[in-house]
Parts: C-alpha cells; structure tokens; sequence
C-alpha cells in the first residue's frame, strides 16, 4: 500500500502574491494493482460511488433550485452495489478498498486549528469531516465545537444515502476554514457523527467541494466563495495538477512555472453547480468520433465515463476493442496496441497518455487492457461525460470563477 504523501506549502515565490497558496499531494492510479491487472472489484465500487455521488448532486440541486439539468426528467435510482458487482464476469472475490484512491491534502478548522487530510473534489460542493462523536470514525481527524472558539452550531442536519446501504450524517457548523494560507471565516461545513464503511477505510478525513452552491447538499457557499468574497485582493481563480510526485492544487493564481503556453479557457455551458464545459469532441488517433456533447471535468472522479451508446461509438474505432463488463461498461483493448484518445473543445486536441488511458490487464497475460473511459448512464442527460482523474493527469486544469471558465494548459 502506498502511504500518500503530502506537504503544505504557503508561496514564498516572489513573483506571487504573498496569500497564494498550493497544496500537495499525491495519489497512485489504484485500479491498477501491483502485478499490472485491472482491479475489477475497486472500480466497480469507484463506480457505484460516482452514480450515487452525481445522483446527490442532483438531489441537492433539485432542492436548492427548484430544477434539475436541461435532458434530465428525474432523479435517478441509487446504483446498487451488490447488483453492479453481479455484472462481473470472474468471480474474485471481495477485496477491502485500498482506500488511497484520492487526492487528499491538509486544511485545517476551529481556531485553535485542528488538521484535517481532505479529499480535493471539483465535482461536489461541500465540506464535510468527522465529528468527535462520530463512534466508527476509528483514528481520523475529528473536529471538537467545544474547542474551538470560532465554532457556531446551525440549526440544520446533514445526511447522504450510499449504494451500498448506508448513510453518512451529521450536524453543521460555521467555523472558520484554512486552506493552506488562506482562511475563510463563518464557513459552513457538515461534522459526521456517521460514516458509510467506504469512508472509514479512507485515508482521508473528508472531502472538500470546490464546486457551486447549486449542488451543495447544505444549500450553502462553499469553501473557496467565502474565501473569495473575504479576500477581494484574491484571483478568483484555482488550479489543480495532479502527477505522481508533484501535485499541486494552487488557489488565488496560477503557477506559471507549472504550465506552458497560454491557457485554453472554455466558458462553462451550464450554471448547474458542475465546472462543465460543453462542444467537445473525443478524438481516436487524431480522428474525431463523436462530438458536440458536455463535460464535467471533477477531480473527485478517477477514471471517465460517457453515456454507453457514446462511448461504443468510441470503442468500435479503436483496434480490437471488446466490451468486458456490459453492466459496469468497461471494455478491454489488446495492450499491445493502445490507442491514443483526446479531447477538444474546439481548438487543441488534449491527448491521454497511454500510461494514463490504461487501467491493467484483464488477468495476468491476457494481453488485453482495460481502458479508463467507461460507459455509464450518470443520469445527468444523454450528452454529459464526465472527464476525471485520468483525463485531468495530462493537463494542467484552471477553474475561474472571475471568467466563469475552465481552462487547460500543457504540462511544463
Ligand atoms: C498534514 O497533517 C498531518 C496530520 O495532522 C501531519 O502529520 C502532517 O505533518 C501535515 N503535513 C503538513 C505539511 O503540514
Ligand atoms: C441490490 O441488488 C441485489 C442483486 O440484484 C438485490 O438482491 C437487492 O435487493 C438490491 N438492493 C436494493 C436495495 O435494491
Ligand atoms: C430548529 O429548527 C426547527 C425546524 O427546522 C425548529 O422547529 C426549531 O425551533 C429550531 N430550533 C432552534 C433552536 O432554532
Ligand atoms: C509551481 O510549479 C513548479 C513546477 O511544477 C513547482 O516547482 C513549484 O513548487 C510550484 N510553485 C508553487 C508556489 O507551488
Ligand atoms: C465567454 O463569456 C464571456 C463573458 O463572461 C463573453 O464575453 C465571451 O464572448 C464568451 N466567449 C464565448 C466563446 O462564448
Ligand atoms: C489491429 O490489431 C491487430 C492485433 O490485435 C494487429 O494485428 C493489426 O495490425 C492491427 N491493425 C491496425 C490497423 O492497427
């Protein structure tokens, strides 16, 4: 198991306003297991989690808004685990999530401030940690009202339903919120008194949203609104890159060290609380074969998944590609011969590097690999795909508040 590292650094570069800040932090590709096959089990649960966590997206954004997405009629069903899990072709049994599947760095809460190993998430938009009475929360960092002199109980409770049975809930707080050197104060957060299993096995305390109010399960602004609002000397602006050594989330500015070339900004298709961005194209070995669809570009979301007819179209250009998990929507390619897949939202063509496209071989020696584009109805429409980790690891990704904008630039 590989122990995520992490540093927290404020910038002491010159060139950059003193209240930048960047985080660290580091993830290894955990569909892939040691010996370089597909972990079936991990991703089917890392799918499960994705459709219930678009599907409380929706929820929320039904709530705070009154509507849900253009296409979109209803809320769709809870995924359900133990049936996606019946889809699987061999029958390996039940490993325990290896739980390092996230970007995580330290924030910290409360004034005195406790730390707290946070997921970085641009596909959700709240901030949620375990409470000190949550009982199953084992030796996570735990936030203590009483401790803390900023801490304001509100009068309203948090809950969330997971594919597997159970629940995650627990009572709101405003207290103040540090992310590397910038604090927010009066910053609304969730503090679990319950977790769902999936969560008590992750490394990470919790998760921090960086996306919009419409989809905040506590209707309230997230972490980076308020920040933004009480720092006007601030750059509405974040940044993430996620490598294997050297990621970095960067708020306040860009690093202009970390990118080369201008930034491609797109300006966001929807306001519906997602970083989507839409007239994209996916692209096999410089060919385009299916275009004009929408994209949400989530840190919180390893692999990528479009709606399942889309993303045959995709397969069936690539050279002996075959469908291997019909329910979960994984298909499998001969590795010898991986293709090469981009994205383009009208200009450059963003291309995946193979050692970011390739999730392992079915089973030891089978030759065939398994790719990191699945087909899944997320329920957010027929057109949205869902662009994660494996697309976000090529490029280096701004989020603009201030140009209301996603933006992608080569790796320096
Ligand atoms: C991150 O938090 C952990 C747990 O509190 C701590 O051990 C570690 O030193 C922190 N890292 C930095 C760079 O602050
Ligand atoms: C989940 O799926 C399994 C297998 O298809 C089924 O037995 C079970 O009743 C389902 N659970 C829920 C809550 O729908
Ligand atoms: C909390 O909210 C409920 C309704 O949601 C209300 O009945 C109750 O009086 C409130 N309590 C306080 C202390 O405000
Ligand atoms: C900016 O990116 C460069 C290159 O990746 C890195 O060495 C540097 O530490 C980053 N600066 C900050 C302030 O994070
Ligand atoms: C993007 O939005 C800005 C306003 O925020 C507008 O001026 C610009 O024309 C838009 N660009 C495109 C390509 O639609
Ligand atoms: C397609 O893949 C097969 C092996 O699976 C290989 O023999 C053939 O040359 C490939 N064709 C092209 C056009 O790449």
């Amino acid at each position: 198991m590989v122990i995520t590292v992490f540093t927290l650094l404020v910038s002491a570069t010159p060139v950059l306003p003193d209240d930048t800040t960047t985080i660290r932090f580091q993830r290894r590709n955990t569909l892939t297991r040691a010996d370089n096959t597909f972990d079936h089990d991990h991703a089917i649960r890392q799918n499960v989690k994705i459709i219930n966590k678009y599907r409380a997206n929706l929820i929320n954004m039904q709530r705070n808004t009154g509507r849900l997405p253009v296409n979109v009629v209803s809320v769709p069903p809870l995924a359900n685990l133990s049936h996606m899990l019946l889809g699987k072709r061999q029958t390996v049994p039940l490993t325990d999530l290896d739980g390092d599947s996230e970007w995580a760095g330290n924030i910290s809460i409360g004034d005195p401030p406790t730390t707290f190993f946070i997921d970085i998430d641009t596909g959700s938009s709240d901030l949620w940690v375990p409470s000190l009475s949550c009982a199953q929360c084992g030796s996570k960092a735990k936030y203590d009202p009483s401790a803390s002199s900023g801490s304001v109980a509100q009068n309203v409770s948090f809950q969330i339903q997971y594919g597997d049975g159970s629940t995650a809930a627990g009572s709101v707080y405003t207290d103040k919120v540090t992310v590397g050197g910038i604090a927010a104060t009066n910053q609304f957060f969730a503090a679990v008194t319950q977790e769902s299993s999936e969560f008590v096995n992750d490394p990470a305390d919790g998760i921090l949203g960086l996306g919009f109010p419409p989809i905040s399960n506590l209707n309230q602004d997230p972490f980076l609104i308020t920040a933004f609002k009480q720092h006007p000397e601030l750059t509405n602006v974040f940044a993430i890159k996620l490598e294997k050594t050297n990621s970095e989330l960067h708020i306040g500015d860009l690093n202009v060290s970390a990118f080369t070339g201008a930034i491609e900004y797109h300006n966001l298709s929807s306001a519906d609380g997602f970083w989507q961005i839409g007239n994209a194209a996916a692209l096999v070995n410089g060919r385009s074969v299916v275009s004009g669809f929408q994209t949400v570009i989530d840190s919180g979301t390893t692999i990528m998944y479009g709606p399942p007819d889309a993303v045959q179209e995709v397969y069936q250009t690539v050279n002996g590609s075959t469908l291997f998990d019909e329910t979960n929507g994984f298909w499998s390619y001969p590795c010898a011969t991986p293709p090469q897949i981009a994205f383009s939202w009208g200009e450059s063509s963003w291309g995946i590097r193979t050692e970011n496209w390739d999730l392992g071989e079915t089973a030891v020696g089978s030759g065939r690999c398994v790719g990191a584009l699945a087909g899944q109805d997320l329920g957010l429409g027929s057109d949205v795909w869902l662009l994660g980790d494996s697309f976000m690891k090529n490029v280096y990704t701004a989020f603009s508040f201030e140009a209301y904008a996603v933006g992608f630039a080569a790796l320096a």
